[in-house]
C-alpha cells in the first residue's frame, strides 16, 4: 500500500480567525520576535523553510483539493519576515497552480514591513499577497516596551500605510487589559494612544481594513505567566476590560467619513462580541458596550474563554 503524502506543519500553529477555511501551508516555523504575552515562538526554533520543500507541499494540497482552494495563509507567526524573492516565488507559484486562489494573507510584524521597499510590497500585492494580518497590541510605547513588542506607535502607523499603498489589507490587533489591572492610568493611556492611532492609519478611500480588539490571555509558559505567577501582573476583570473598550471607541474620530473600517471584538478571548463599522457606527457600539458594563450576566464566562 502506497502510503498518503502529507503536508508539513510544525505544531502547534496559529491562524487568524478568518483563515479558518483556507489552505495552510508552513513558510516559516516559530517567530523572530519574543512578546511577552505569545506562545508562537515558545519550543520552535526559528526557521524559514526551502522553497522546494514548501513548493513540495503546495503541490500535495492540489492533488488532495488543489480546484477548491481560494485563500491560502502562508504560516507561522511572522511570514512577512521572508525575503522578498522567496516569498515571491511562493506566492507566484500557489497562485500558478491553483485556479480559484482569490489571496494569500500572513502574519506581519510591522518592522518586517517595514523593511521591505514600496516597489517590493507592491510587486507582493500584484503577484497575489493581498492581506497582511499585524499585531498592533497598543499604540502606546511604554506599554509596548514593556511586553517586549519591538515595535512603536510610529512604526505602525509607518507600516499600515506602507501596506495600504501596496494594495494589501490591513488586518490589525489590538490587545484588551494589556497593561494589568493594578494601572488605571495605564489602561487609559493603552485606550488613548491606540485610539489615536488607529485613526492616524484611516486611508483618505472607501478600501475595507480591519480593527480587532482581543482581551489578553495569559498562556503558561509565556513571560507574563511567569509575572502573574509572581504577582508582578495582575488581569483585569470583565468591566475594567470593557471600560477600556470604550475608553478606545470614544477616542476613535475619523477624518474620513467613508472609512470602511470593520472593527471586530469577537474572539474567543473576548467577555462581549462587538461588531461595527468605524467610526460610522460609534454609538451602536458604545450602546453595546454599555449594555454589558450594566448586565455583567450576558458576559463570557471566564472558563468559555480562549485563543
Ligand atoms: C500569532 S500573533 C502574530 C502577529 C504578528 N507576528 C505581529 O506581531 O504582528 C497574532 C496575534 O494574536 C494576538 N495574541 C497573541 N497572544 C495573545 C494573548 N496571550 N492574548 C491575547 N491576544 C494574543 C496578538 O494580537 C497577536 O498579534
Ligand atoms: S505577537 Fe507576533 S511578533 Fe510577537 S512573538 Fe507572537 S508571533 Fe512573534
Amino acid at each position: 500500500m502506497v502510503a498518503k503524502e502529507s503536508i508539513y506543519y510544525c505544531h502547534p500553529v496559529f491562524r487568524p480567525p478568518s483563515e479558518a477555511h483556507s489552505l495552510l501551508i508552513q513558510l516559516t516555523e516559530g517567530c523572530t520576535y519574543k512578546c511577552n504575552f505569545c506562545v508562537s515562538n515558545l519550543n520552535k526554533d526559528f526557521k524559514i523553510r526551502e522553497v522546494s520543500e514548501v513548493k513540495k507541499d503546495l503541490d500535495i494540497a492540489k492533488k488532495q483539493s488543489g480546484a477548491y482552494i481560494r485563500k491560502l495563509f502562508f504560516l507561522d507567526g511572522n511570514a512577512m519576515v521572508t525575503p522578498t524573492e522567496k516569498l515571491l516565488e511562493v506566492t507566484n507559484y500557489a497562485m500558478d497552480i491553483f485556479p480559484k486562489l482569490e489571496r494569500v494573507g500572513v502574519y506581519a510584524h510591522a518592522k518586517d514591513i517595514i523593511k521591505k521597499s514600496d516597489s517590493q510590497l507592491k510587486s507582493l500585492s500584484d503577484a497575489g499577497l493581498k492581506i497582511a494580518y499585524v499585531g498592533f497590541e497598543s499604540g502606546y510605547d511604554p506599554l509596548l516596551k514593556e511586553v517586549h513588542k519591538h515595535a512603536t506607535k510610529a512604526e505602525y502607523i509607518k507600516a499600515s500605510k506602507k501596506l495600504m499603498k501596496a494594495g494589501i489589507t490591513l488586518s490589525a490587533t489590538l490587545i484588551n487589559g494589556l497593561g494589568g489591572s493594578n494601572n488605571p492610568e495605564l489602561s487609559r493611556e493603552h485606550a488613548l494612544e491606540s485610539a489615536e492611532l488607529v485613526n492616524k492609519i484611516c486611508p483618505d478611500d472607501d478600501r475595507i481594513w480591519y480593527i480587532a480588539f482581543l482581551t489578553l490571555m495569559v498562556p503558561s509558559g509565556t513571560e507574563i505567566f511567569r509575572k502573574k505567577i509572581n504577582g508582578e501582573f495582575q488581569e483585569m476583570n470583565s468591566l475594567e476590560i470593557l471600560k477600556e473598550l470604550k475608553d478606545f471607541i470614544n477616542r476613535i474620530e475619523f477624518h474620513n467619513k467613508s472609512a470602511n473600517c470593520i472593527f471586530r471584538s469577537n474572539h474567543a478571548s473576548n467577555y462581549l462580541p462587538i461588531k461595527g463599522i468605524l467610526d460610522r457606527e460609534k454609538e451602536e457600539i458604545l450602546s453595546t458596550i454599555n449594555y454589558g458594563l450594566t448586565h455583567k450576566n450576558i458576559l463570557r464566562p471566564e472558563f468559555y474563554r480562549g485563543l
